[in-house]
């Protein structure tokens, strides 16, 4: 008897102060003494920036002179367990709220370059953030008016990309996101020059897309693609873009010329070859012809093509 008393009162003082007191705190204090190491670093009442490693330091602030004054400084969302922390021309930051020791924050995207749509300000991209399977974060940020600053909204339209909205009253006025009046004035006279090229007809529009990125790009509004992530992606595209309309009649002239040689390859071998419009209605209307069959063999082994993949 006397044996079981004093076991219940051992695992009383066990006990006790777990269930009394402040849990966190006490939790804190000795998770402390345990692990020193690793529960300041993840500890949520902590700052938690020392354990963030940026891929890259962020791009320099531009744009709108007007909204220079927002670097420098952080605005932060609470959403269901996660904190979102904005700080323009920087970072992106999500810090999850929790009382768990390993508590995770990430980087969502460092300040990278603006997107540019007809003549206006679209919105503050951030790449480079922490790893997503073989990607980066990445966050979009759009700025629109309101009565104070303010991070107001925060969602992921499609995996490891955030679109952000940001509150602030310098973009209230019609014409505060413009791009052409926050140009200096050489780079708005080479502007200029363009549309007179593009409206004289002496560039293709592919040609001014290209030329206008060239200013933005000099205003460091945009990034060089060069190495970047997004040059990976549209790479291919490349050489299909032609500065002048004789670039692109030149080269529809070689293309037509190749064009006509291979004909006349496959007429020589006797090898049957259709307009492209017959093909086409074959593949997507009739019935499967044994040439279907044998264009799907050309492809490839699809068990070989998907272990290249
Ligand atoms: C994010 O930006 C803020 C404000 O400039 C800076 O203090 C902080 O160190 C940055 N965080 C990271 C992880 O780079
Ligand atoms: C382009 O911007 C102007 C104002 O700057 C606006 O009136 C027009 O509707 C916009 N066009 C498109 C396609 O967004
Ligand atoms: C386009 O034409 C210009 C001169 O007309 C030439 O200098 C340039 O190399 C050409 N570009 C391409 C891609 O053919």
């Amino acid at each position: 008897m006397a044996a079981r008393l004093s076991r219940l009162l051992r695992l009383l003082l066990l006990l006790g102060p777990a269930t009394r007191g402040p849990a966190p705190a006490a939790a804190a204090k000795m998770k402390v003494v345990e692990e020193p190491n690793t529960f300041g670093l993840n500890n949520p009442f902590l700052p938690q920036t020392s354990r963030l490693q940026p891929k890259r330091d962020p791009s320099p602030v531009s744009g709108p002179a007007h909204l220079f004054r927002l670097a420098g400084k952080c605005f932060s969302l609470v959403e269901s367990t996660y904190k979102y922390e904005l700080c323009p021309f920087h970072n992106v930051t999500q810090h999850e709220q929790t009382f768990r020791w390993n508590a995770y924050s990430g980087i969502l995207g460092i300040w990278h370059e603006w997107e540019i749509a007809n003549n206006t300000f679209r919105g503050m991209w951030m790449r480079d953030g922490d790893s997503c399977h073989s990607r980066s974060r990445q966050s979009k940020v759009e700025l629109t008016c309101g009565k104070s600053n303010r991070l107001a909204h925060v969602s992921e339209p499609s995996t490891c990309v955030y679109a952000l909205t940001f509150e602030t009253p310098l973009v209230c006025h019609p014409h505060s996101l413009l791009v052409y009046p926050a140009l200096p004035t050489a780079l708005q006279q080479r502007w200029d020059q363009v549309e007179q090229d593009l409206a004289d007809e002496l560039v293709t529009s592919q040609g001014y897309e290209k030329l206008l990125r060239a200013v933005f790009e000099e205003a460091g509004y945009l990034r060089t693609l060069e190495g970047s992530e997004s040059a990976q992606q549209e790479g291919g595209a490349k050489g299909l873009v032609f500065e002048t309309l004789d670039n692109c009649s030149k080269a529809h002239k070689e293309l037509s010329k190749e064009i006509k040689r291979l004909k006349s390859v496959l007429t020589q071998h006797g090898i049957p070859h259709g307009k492209p419009a017959e093909t086409s209605s074959s593949e997507h209307l009739g019935p499967k012809t044994p040439t279907d069959r044998t264009a799907e063999q050309l492809l490839g082994d699809p068990g070989l093509r998907g272990n290249t993949l």
